[in-house]
């Protein structure tokens, strides 16, 4: 499976499951997440695991956001978020404090449902503006679902102690100004 989805601009997004809910991850959700997660092929469920333990434990701090979406009771995708601080002694290209949305992953049998628009809905929901998320230029399938909620095009010469990019350049994107509602 590769780690990006496919570009397919021309396919439309089916309903959502009828009884979809986006709700907070539990730590019973865990190996849900992880099994997801891991179907990106860059990682082991183990490895993804723990990473979401660490993830719930900056849940409980207020540093971080996770949601699921679920539907007849199956965990079919998460959507995450971090609160950055910049380190001491970042460089000045170093991007800006404040929320970033982190990792938006579905179940390969599940997308193009509109539930990554759903997760993307519900994070910019909770989160004080601006949010931002940064992405690496080849994932055009990325960019199409973040683009209905009016990011805009902030930088592509940042530095973030978690971009890395293979094959593309990055771009930080960030929430509109106060005043020019996304929708
Ligand atoms: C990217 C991903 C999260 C999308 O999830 P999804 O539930 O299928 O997305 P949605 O059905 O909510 O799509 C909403 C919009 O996003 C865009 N989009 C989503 N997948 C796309 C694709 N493969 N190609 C082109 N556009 C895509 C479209 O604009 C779509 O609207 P439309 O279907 O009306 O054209 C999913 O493919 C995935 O998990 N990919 C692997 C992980 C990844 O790349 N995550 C993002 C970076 S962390």
């Amino acid at each position: 499976m590769a780690r990006f989805a496919e570009y397919e601009p021309l396919r439309r997004s089916g309903s959502p499951p009828a009884d979809l809910r986006i709700r907070d991850a539990l730590p019973a959700d865990v190996p849900a997440m992880a099994g997801i997660r891991a179907t990106r092929g860059d990682c082991t469920a183990e490895q993804a695991r723990s990473g979401f333990e660490r993830l719930l434990g900056r849940v409980a701090a207020g540093e971080a956001l996770a949601l699921v979406a679920e539907a007849r009771g199956a965990v079919l995708g998460f959507g995450c978020a971090a609160r950055f601080t910049p380190p001491p002694g970042a460089p000045l290209h170093c991007a800006p404090a404040g929320w970033y949305l982190a990792g938006v992953v579905v179940a390969p049998a599940m997308r193009r449902r509109g539930i990554a628009a759903a997760l993307t809905r519900a994070r910019l929901d909770r989160l004080a503006r601006p949010v931002y998320y940064f992405v690496n230029s080849t994932n055009r399938a990325s960019i199409d679902l973040h683009e209905p909620f009016g990011f805009e095009e902030l930088t592509r010469s940042f530095w973030h102690p978690d971009a890395t990019f293979q094959g593309g350049v990055g771009i930080l994107f960030v929430t509109p100004p106060a005043g020019r509602r996304a929708v």
